[in-house]
């Protein structure tokens, strides 16, 4: 395939590329990656560092919803495949600025579209989220057909992308995809959402905020698992389907739970655990069945949470360069304001 990748130099994006080049090998057959990424504060392109040069890489610095430059990007790279990654993705963010979700997550998804559409691009896969579904009681998963009943400004803007990306396929005859997954996990996540931010606090002996009770539930997905998944739908989809991708029943952890591993993980203390005032309109649980993928494709998550916690935490502490570098100046400025209060109460 020739793919655009947008969004590919933020976590999963960047896994996915690394993934597909470094180790899907040539079992997936070859491809051309060409990454469009904003570089946002989440973006950061020492994620691909060592791709170029050695694969059939390029990186271009684009917003999606410059449709001059996407345009002429599927032009000139003969683009067949779209995997759009580019978003907003973290809730507390979204608490604070809603508008610059709805830019990117909206606007910027219905963008790609039409350009995509315009260009003839063969196939379009958006990821997605499974906050479309809201926020789930203590029993049950969410299927495909689940109600949509997003909670945040974050997972609201999702639906919104996903809805315009299938009404994509129904007016307009593309060959469009949503793929759902749940929480993902593993090296180069940006230290904001929760396995990163307590791996590298803990590290560095700070207090690891725990929202609320501590007891809401996220069902944890590796992210090479995740981008396994994505390759397989890329390759044998249908058009107009929803596909949910989930981490196994066994990876269904309450935080406070994960928090415990982690510290345990690192050899550090349980007085590290600061609960603070709940994050606003905070989902209780989420949980996927993902059946569907599992019986049309023969996808199902195969890194336990117990492995892929223990090497995710090896590699913060293996590559603390990394996000020491992350750890400062804009990252300092959303933390005081986020945390700042939280944490002083
Ligand atoms: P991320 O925040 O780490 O990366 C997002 C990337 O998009 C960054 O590189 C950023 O620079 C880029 N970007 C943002 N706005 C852009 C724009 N207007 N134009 C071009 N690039 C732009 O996010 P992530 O965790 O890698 O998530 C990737 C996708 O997966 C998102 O769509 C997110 O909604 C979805 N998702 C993530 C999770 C998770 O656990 N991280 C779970 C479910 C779904
Ligand atoms: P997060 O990683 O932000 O993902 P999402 O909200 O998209 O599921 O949060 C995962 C869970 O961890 C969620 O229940 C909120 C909780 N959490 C905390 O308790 N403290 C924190 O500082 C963060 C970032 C999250």
């Amino acid at each position: 395939m020739r793919m655009l990748v947008t969004g590919g130099a933020g976590f999963i994006g960047s896994n996915f590329v690394r993934w597909i080049f470094e180790r899907g090998g040539t079992s997936f057959g070859d491809h051309r990656i060409v990454v469009l990424d904003a570089l946002t504060y989440a973006g950061n392109l020492a994620n691909l560092d060592g791709l170029d040069g050695n694969y059939d890489y390029r990186f271009i610095r684009g917003d999606i919803r410059d449709g001059e430059l996407v345009k002429q990007l599927f032009a000139e790279e003969k683009i067949d495949t779209v995997v759009n990654f580019a978003a907003e993705s973290h809730v507390d963010r979204s608490i604070m600025d809603p508008l610059a979700f709805v830019r990117t997550n909206v606007e910027g998804t219905q963008v790609l579209l039409n350009t995509a559409r315009d260009a003839g691009v063969e196939r379009y896969l958006q990821i997605s989220t499974d906050e479309v579904y809201g926020s789930l009681g203590p029993t049950g998963r969410f299927t495909e057909s689940s109600p949509l009943k997003p909670s945040s400004a974050y997972s609201a803007s999702k639906t919104g992308a996903d809805l315009l990306v299938l009404a994509g396929f129904h007016t307009h005859g593309m060959n469009t995809m949503v793929s759902r997954c749940s929480n993902n996990y593993g090296p180069y996540q940006f230290p904001e959402k929760l396995i990163p931010l307590f791996i590298t606090n803990a590290m560095t002996d700070k207090p690891l905020p725990l929202y609320g009770d501590g007891k809401n539930v996220r069902s944890w997905l590796h992210v090479d698992d995740h981008s396994h998944a994505i390759m397989l739908i890329l390759q044998g989809g249908r058009a107009g389907e929803v596909y949910n991708i989930g981490g196994a029943p066994e990876s269904e952890k309450e935080n406070v739970d994960v928090t415990h591993a982690i510290l345990k993980l690192l050899g550090k203390p349980e007085s590290l655990i600061k609960p603070v005032d709940d994050r606003l309109g905070h989902d209780r649980r989420y949980a996927v069945d993902y059946t569907k993928i599992k019986n049309e494709l023969g996808w199902q998550p195969e890194v336990t949470f117990d492995d892929g916690l223990a090497s995710t935490v090896r590699w913060y502490q293996e590559n603390e360069s990394w996000w020491k570098q992350i750890k400062s100046g804009e990252y300092e400025s959303f933390y005081q304001a986020y945390y700042g209060d939280r944490l002083r109460a």
